[in-house]
């Protein structure tokens, strides 16, 4: 259904008022296309059909520039054009060449992907109306591979998926319908995605066999929509293939024959998709089998998959999410946020140089508020990306609004101190700091085969924000949320405002109704949504508030608790572990206080707890209200989702407000000084 909640962001609406066009028009008449590949051949089409789109004529194609005001496509040194020395591979320069005899723009890439990404900036310009007669832009990505993660399964479900089935799969096969995957392979493209793999990290049988004959034929097909637009593949593998597909009885990374065994497979996958992107591996972590079976370490399990892609130039991603998810709730000493360090800090230097190590932005797992890992800067000889989260597991899952660009900027500006002050987490995982062969940003895709893509028409912007901000960690949030809104919605000057306005303030909303001051959790078990504050209490998998009558959180300090804080550089140790310089947003994250204690902000925490979640409620209904302001101004099938799931979220954060109030005021006792009603 190709409507506008389908189009996303590629909507290209007829240009109405003439001012712009008038002026503009002239340079959009005719594309002279220098190379020829499949990916400048995509660059071409997206051009054509989209000012095709806008201004109602169909472009025509030239093979030289030879009249004035032409587009031209190249990867050709243009000696008119400056700057082509500094790009890197993906960059491009676009600009607008007035030389003696004629005048025209240039979308000069050095590989052909420049040129693609060139061509998505230049309709970007169009939509947000940019005049054209005087462009110059260079841009080169910072982050080597800008990744996406599907957590799709092969029966067509989607783990963590909250915008309907896979447009990967169904019923334990590959679906038909390709057009939907050239689609996506487009969005993604059009914010410089380069890497995805395409199923979950948990492999399960039948996605075991993703990378036999059974079903490679099929990942070569995707691979190649993908490739088009400037995308490499990459499948999620089980760590105990072996045994499962092979006739081994082991999958020690140590035993000569299970090595030999992945050589083989290595050269079967190659031979069908020969720029095969590599495997992303979830081992040892939450029952996934993996090297500690056979006594080895990460290092030897990874390595070992490295020498079998190597010849290939393929990659190991191997994920360092390895905690104890059996622990007894009992043990106040083990702390899981101290897992992936102690596992992964000692091996650091040991990995071959095409093994990265995925890394989660925080310690525990993608929570609305929790401090960022202290791998990041630790790790000084060992390629490494970042891992997000774009699918909103533990915000709101796609039913409420949140935002994530605010969050995710945050994380990369953090300064670890790894190298003095000045080192933040973006400098890391761009690989600048330490000189990392590979290096990048990875995420959690949020995207389903719902008509809009995301379940939630306004989730689009974590996606699409993902994909800018990780090209460039500078952007600011502001110039995000505009491209976005723009491309979007157009460019009435009331839409823009409120949906910027209303995507500004929803991680903070989200935030005030949900768990407080970093503590985290507090969901129902298993689906992860809605409010439970003991639901993960007495459980396994670590996730502990430590509430009772007199104070709550969680004491990570050296002084008297796990000694997480040490895992930092000193600057940021000492920062974390005093309760006097600990930021409030993340006080339960380390301290265990007495509900009287008095934050920064000059509140008590039993306070802070009930007055954040009385306003959140308010807040949410604010957000409902600018919505409705949009009515008529935006076709009713995006109108109608984003107003029926603001419904959902005032009565869940409602939910919320109450059970989180009511359970702290019986444990405490303490009343909330406003008086407001308590249950
Ligand atoms: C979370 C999530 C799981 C997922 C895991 C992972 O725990 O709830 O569904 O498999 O992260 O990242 O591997």
């Amino acid at each position: 259904n190709v409507t506008e909640a389908y189009k996303g962001w590629l909507t290209y609406k007829k240009i109405t008022g003439a001012n712009w066009l008038n002026e503009n028009n002239k340079w959009l008449r005719t594309i002279v296309v220098k190379d020829h590949s499949e990916v400048m051949k995509s660059a071409k089409n997206e051009l054509v059909n989209a000012i095709c789109e806008m201004t109602d004529e169909e472009p025509t194609l030239a093979n030289a520039v030879e009249s004035s005001y032409q587009i031209l496509l190249t990867t050709s040194k243009d000696n008119n054009v400056e700057s082509l020395d500094e790009l890197n591979e993906d960059g491009y320069v676009i600009q607008t060449i007035h030389s003696n005899d004629r005048s025209y723009i240039s979308l000069t890439g050095k590989t052909d992907k420049g040129v693609l990404y060139a061509s998505f900036h230049f309709l970007r310009l169009i939509q947000t109306r940019t005049n054209l007669d005087n462009l110059n832009i260079k841009e080169n990505p910072a982050n080597q591979y800008r990744m996406i993660n599907q957590w799709d399964n092969m029966d067509g479900s989607i783990e963590r998926g909250y915008a309907g089935e896979s447009i990967f799969f169904e019923n334990n096969k590959f679906t038909t319908n390709l057009e939907r995957i050239k689609d996506y392979a487009r969005l993604l493209s059009s914010v410089g995605i380069n890497a995805i793999s395409i199923n979950n990290v948990n492999v399960h049988a039948v996605e075991t066999k993703l990378i036999t004959d059974e079903f490679l034929p099929d990942v070569a097909k995707v691979a190649e929509i993908f490739r088009n637009y400037a995308i490499k593949t990459f499948l999620s593998i089980n760590y105990a293939s072996p045994m499962q597909l092979g006739d081994l009885k082991t999958a020690d990374p140590l035993n000569e024959d299970v090595r030999q065994w992945w050589k083989e497979k290595a050269k079967d996958v190659y031979r069908v998709i020969p720029d095969f992107g590599g495997f992303v591996v979830k081992a040892d972590s939450e029952h996934r089998p993996g090297p500690f079976t056979y006594d080895r370490n990460h290092a030897d399990g990874s390595n070992m998959l490295a020498e079998a892609l190597e010849p290939f130039g393929g990659v190991v991603i191997w994920r360092c999410f390895v905690y104890n998810c059996m622990q007894d709730w009992r043990d106040r000493k083990t702390d899981r946020a101290r897992a992936a360090y102690d596992h992964f800090k000692p091996l650091d230097g040991q990995f071959h140089d095409n093994v990265i190590l995925q890394i989660k932005n925080g310690p525990m797992d993608f929570q609305v508020r929790e401090a960022n890992s202290p791998l990041f800067g630790a790790l000084t000889e060992t390629n490494q990306i970042l891992e997000f989260q774009v699918t909103q597991e533990y915000t709101g899952q796609q039913r409420h609004l949140c935002y994530l660009i605010p969050q995710w900027k945050e994380i990369l500006e953090f300064d670890t101190f790894a190298k003095g002050q000045g080192t933040p987490i973006k400098r890391i995982v761009d690989g600048s700091t330490f000189e990392n062969k590979l290096s990048g940003i990875a995420a959690v895709s949020n995207i389903g085969n719902d008509n809009n893509w995301t379940g939630h028409q306004l989730a689009q912007a974590n996606l699409y924000g993902y994909g800018r901000l990780i090209w460039n960690p500078d952007l600011s949030t502001e110039e995000i949320t505009g491209e976005w809104v723009r491309a979007t919605f157009g460019n009435d000057p009331e839409v823009v405002e409120q949906i910027t306005t209303m995507l500004h303030d929803s991680w903070p909303i989200y935030e005030n109704y949900t768990s407080p001051l970093g503590v985290g959790w507090m969901v129902n078990p298993n689906h992860h949504y809605g409010p439970n504050v003991d639901g993960y209490e007495y459980s396994v998998w670590g996730t502990y508030h430590f509430a009772d009558w007199q104070g709550i959180g969680v004491d990570r300090t050296v002084k008297s608790g796990t000694g997480y804080t040490a895992q930092y550089f000193k600057e940021n140790a000492d920062m974390y572990e005093s309760l006097d310089s600990c930021p409030d947003e993340l006080l339960l994250f380390f301290h265990h206080v007495p509900y009287t204690h008095k934050l920064k902000s000059g509140v008590t925490v039993i306070q802070h707890i009930y007055n954040t979640h009385f306003e959140g409620v308010e807040q949410a209904i604010g957000l409902n209200e600018r919505w409705s302001k949009l009515k008529g101004k935006i076709d009713e099938e995006r109108y109608d989702n984003v107003a029926n799931r603001l419904e959902v979220q005032i009565e869940n954060a409602k939910q919320w407000r109450d059970i989180i109030n009511t359970y702290f005021f019986r444990k405490s006792g303490i009343n909330d000084e406003k008086n407001r009603t308590i249950y």
